[in-house]
């Protein structure tokens, strides 16, 4: 039978890889968290010391990279080349430019590319901007979570102070490097941030993560039994 896929994308700090780690515990699914892999390939290139910018050197390098997941005690563990970069991966430096070296080309047929491999075998639970469009467009259960990006920059604010991530920036500077990190990813031209035409949008402002995830498991098992 074919493996069962389920689509999870949104904005920044909506909740999505939150979800879909529960939700995909709960069914016995692999959890594949894409934004990880696009960070890892950021760190690398800031490692290599290669100018963000510079699509020509980043597209060269990134083809090389092994990204690989292990589940670690309380969270996914993402290795680069073999390295645990779990935490490297969250640091400022890297999301500052993330989304300058998720928009190339290569870059983002690579990370298609073993995005799909992952799911083609086993059922996922996938999260990241472009999986219900471009990643897995037959994926069964797609699902789109928003909520207002005040809540949004309030969630990060409060995960980062709970990792003991350095924060250099404020609650406001927070929201407003939120909102252009999501103006970037929605406007970018391969595989923007969009809801797919067959995605239930799920406003989860002002909802706790036990009702997102009591909602988000309504809708699948009405989408599974339909089947
Ligand atoms: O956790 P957060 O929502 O802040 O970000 P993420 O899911 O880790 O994704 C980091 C960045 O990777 C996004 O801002 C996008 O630029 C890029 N990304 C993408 O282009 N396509 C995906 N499927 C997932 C992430
Ligand atoms: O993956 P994405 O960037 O969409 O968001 P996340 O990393 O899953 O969630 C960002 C933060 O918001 C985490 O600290 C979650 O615990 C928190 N959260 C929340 O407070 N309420 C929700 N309904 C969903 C997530």
């Amino acid at each position: 039978m074919k493996p069962i896929q389920i689509a999870i994308d949104g904005p920044a700090s909506a909740g999505k890889s939150t979800i879909a780690k529960i939700i995909a515990q709960d069914l016995g699914y692999v959890y594949v968290d894409t934004g990880a892999m696009y960070r890892a390939a950021t760190l690398a290139v800031l490692k290599a010391q290669i100018d963000p910018q510079d699509e020509q050197a980043v597209s060269q390098l990134v083809p090389k990279l092994v990204v690989t997941f292990a589940p670690g005690e309380d969270q996914q563990e993402v290795f680069l080349d073999g390295q645990n970069v779990t935490a490297a991966i969250r640091s400022q430096a890297v999301v500052e430019h993330v989304s300058v070296v998720a928009a190339y080309q290569t870059v983002r047929q690579v990370m298609t590319a073993k995005q799909r491999e992952l799911a083609q075998s086993t059922n996922v639970v996938m999260d990241g901007r472009d999986i219900g469009t471009t990643v897995l467009p037959q994926a069964q259960v797609k699902i789109f979570l928003v909520a207002s990006v005040k809540e949004r920059a309030e969630r990060r604010y409060k995960e980062n102070q709970a990792k003991g991530i350095n924060q250099t920036e404020t609650l406001a500077e927070l929201e407003t490097a939120i909102k252009e990190r999501d103006y970037l990813d929605s406007h970018r031209a391969l595989s923007p941030l969009k809801q797919a035409q067959d995605a239930v949008k799920l406003d989860t402002t002002g909802l706790t993560i036990d009702q997102v995830v009591a909602k988000a498991k309504a809708l699948i098992a009405e989408k599974l039994s339909k089947r």
